[in-house]
């Protein structure tokens, strides 16, 4: 209940959905639309939903015949996603003990949350138990660091001026960057018709300084990396040379980001 989530973790919602959604995660939710062949009237899961953008994306997509459910663990995320939109039903679990009855879906979403599951086979077999036959299923992770080369930069940065227990946390979101665990969870959990598709994408910040900020203030905490600010300062002027290859004249940056979307049907 939002009521009982601390002011802390909705305000790192918030921050997510500001910092990150925009610039990141938004322009992938057309993708994973389209794989999960979302239409008018489908009944729609999204698992690791965070604040919601692609949930809300299938809410747009299904019309008032559609259902649209999101779910993640995180309490605060689940707080701002109905602060956004309090027509999606929106659960707190984890992807490994979906709340939720058998095969109650057409489609099951899921996107750049994969990497950070404790057991993803378990995860996979929950959502072949939530989907309805002949269902689909589209799930997103990102390209290895090698293929999101902005990413590499800001991992090197944390590396030299923060430590490895940083730089570590920054290279998890790209750790399933070969797709074949995934993959095969997704086929041993017993789906039909499996591939992975690699796709490309626009990233896009206001600057240099916000995109490094963003993962100062906003990706470490939730590690427990809890920076001075004299570090931040430090970080974030070393991140100004780095950064200027990327930067266009208005001082934004802009880049392509690279995914695997994993697609199959509950045959
Ligand atoms: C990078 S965010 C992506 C959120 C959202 N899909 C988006 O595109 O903005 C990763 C999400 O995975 C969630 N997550 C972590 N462990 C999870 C688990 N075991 N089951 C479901 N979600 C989980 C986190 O709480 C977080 O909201």
């Amino acid at each position: 209940m939002t009521a009982e989530v601390s002011q802390d973790l909705i305000e790192a919602g918030r921050g997510y959905e500001e910092l990150f959604v925009p610039a990141l995660f938004a322009p992938w939710t057309e993708h994973l639309v389209a794989a999960a062949h979302v239409g008018e009237g489908s009944h729609v899961l999204d698992v690791a939903c965070g604040t919601g953008v692609l949930a809300r994306r299938a809410l747009a997509k299904v019309g008032v015949a559609g259902r649209v459910v999101g779910v993640d663990p995180a309490p605060g995320m689940i707080a701002v996603a109905k602060e956004i939109e309090p027509r999606i039903q929106w659960i707190e679990c984890a992807a490994e003990n979906l709340q939720l009855e058998d095969g109650a879906f057409d489609c099951v979403v899921s996107q750049f949350g994969m990497m950070f599951f404790d057991d993803r086979p378990k995860a996979a077999e929950e959502m072949f138990r939530v989907l309805k036959k002949d269902g689909s299923l589209a799930v997103a992770v990102w390209n290895t660091l090698d293929e999101n080369p902005v990413y590499q930069d800001v991992v090197a940065l944390l590396q030299e001026h923060v430590s490895n227990r940083a730089a570590d946390a920054l290279r998890l979101p790209f750790s399933l960057g070969n797709a074949e665990e995934v993959f095969d969870c997704v086929q041993q959990a017993g789906f039909a018709g499996v591939q992975s598709a690699t796709r490309f994408e626009k990233g896009k910040f206001r600057s240099a300084r916000q995109m490094v900020e963003a993962e100062l203030r906003g990706w470490l905490p939730m590690f427990d990396i809890n920076l001075e600010e004299d570090e931040i300062e430090t970080v974030l002027a070393a991140s100004e040379k780095v950064f200027n290859k990327y930067a266009a004249h208005s001082g934004e940056i802009e880049f392509t980001t690279s995914a695997h979307i994993i697609t199959a049907q509950k045959g």
